[in-house]
């Protein structure tokens, strides 16, 4: 049997905006997209949502639902209380384009920064072998969805506006090639001085909504910030460097592609242009 809900939809744009409320009729099985959808075909259709899959496989409807981020095609309807309003609101880190889209090129051009996997040549025999044991460590890193929802609820990202702070999206990303058992490049020096792995102070907020469940602080930060004390902070590993000689690993530079400052243009849009208040 088909019933009501209310959704309290973020419309407005950069310089501004306020929640407005509408009536859908919800059935089994409704996802908030759904809602939104119906939304945008019988009372808005000026209302932008950005969505592609709607499968939680393309990560592009990413927003704020009830204030906690979320893909608004794999949330419910029924997951929340009957007869109470459900926000949906843009994700609060990234500017607002219009209504639910959101400007998150921040996170291509922290991408971009990275320097690529630099694997080993093959062996003679052309094949390149690795232990599954370290294929197994990083094979969850490889299920992200760039939905950049942990990005979205990094609060370093979020309150603190960090220019050159990776969060934890790259920094998995980071991860994943430093554990990576062919690559020949050292990144340690720029997780720690570029994209400032020391900032993440480990609350877990990423890895509590990452859809895909992936341990993104304790299998991808935290290692990683373990290897760069041992490298930079640890005087007996330094000793046992200096007598050893030098790191097996090239120091990877940062790729130079802009002369833009990263964040020239990334400013979220305040709370209190969002109906919000601060
Ligand atoms: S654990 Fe680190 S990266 Fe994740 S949300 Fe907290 S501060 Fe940000
Ligand atoms: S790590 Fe998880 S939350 Fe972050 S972008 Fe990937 S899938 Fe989304
Ligand atoms: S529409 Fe693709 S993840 Fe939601």
């Amino acid at each position: 049997m088909s019933a009501k809900a209310t959704l309290k939809v973020f419309r407005g744009d950069a310089e501004g905006g306020k929640f407005q409320s509408y009536e859908v009729e919800t059935y089994p099985g409704m996802v908030v997209l759904d809602a939104v959808h119906e939304i945008q075909a019988k009372q808005e259709p000026t209302l932008a949502v950005r969505w592609n899959c709607k499968a939680g496989r393309c990560g592009s409807c990413s927003a704020e639902v009830n204030g906690k981020p979320r893909l608004m095609c794999m949330t419910r309807m029924s997951h929340f209380e009957e007869g109470q309003p459900v926000s949906v609101a843009p994700m609060r880190s990234f500017p607002v384009i219009k209504d639910l889209v959101t400007d998150v090129s921040f996170n291509f051009e922290m991408a971009k920064k990275i320097p690529p996997f630099s694997p080993r040549p093959r062996e003679a025999d052309g094949t390149h072998r690795m232990q599954q044991q370290d294929i197994d460590r990083i094979q969850e890193f490889r299920k992200c969805i760039e939905c950049f929802l942990c990005q979205d609820v990094c609060h370093v990202i979020r309150d603190h506006k960090k220019s050159n702070f990776a969060g934890p999206r790259f920094l998995i990303h980071l991860a994943t090639l430093d554990m990576h058992p062919l690559d020949t490049l050292d990144r340690r020096e720029l997780a720690k001085d570029e994209f400032k792995i020391g900032l993440c102070n480990i609350t877990k907020c990423c890895t509590e909504v990452c859809p895909e469940s992936i341990h993104i602080t304790d299998n991808g930060i935290i290692p990683l910030k373990e290897r760069v004390v041992d490298d930079y902070f640890d005087p007996v590993k330094w000793l046992m460097r200096k007598v050893a000689g030098g790191p097996e690993k090239k120091k990877a530079k940062l790729p130079v592609i802009s002369d833009e400052p990263l964040r020239g243009t990334f400013a979220a849009t305040p709370l209190a242009k969002r109906g919000e208040g601060e």
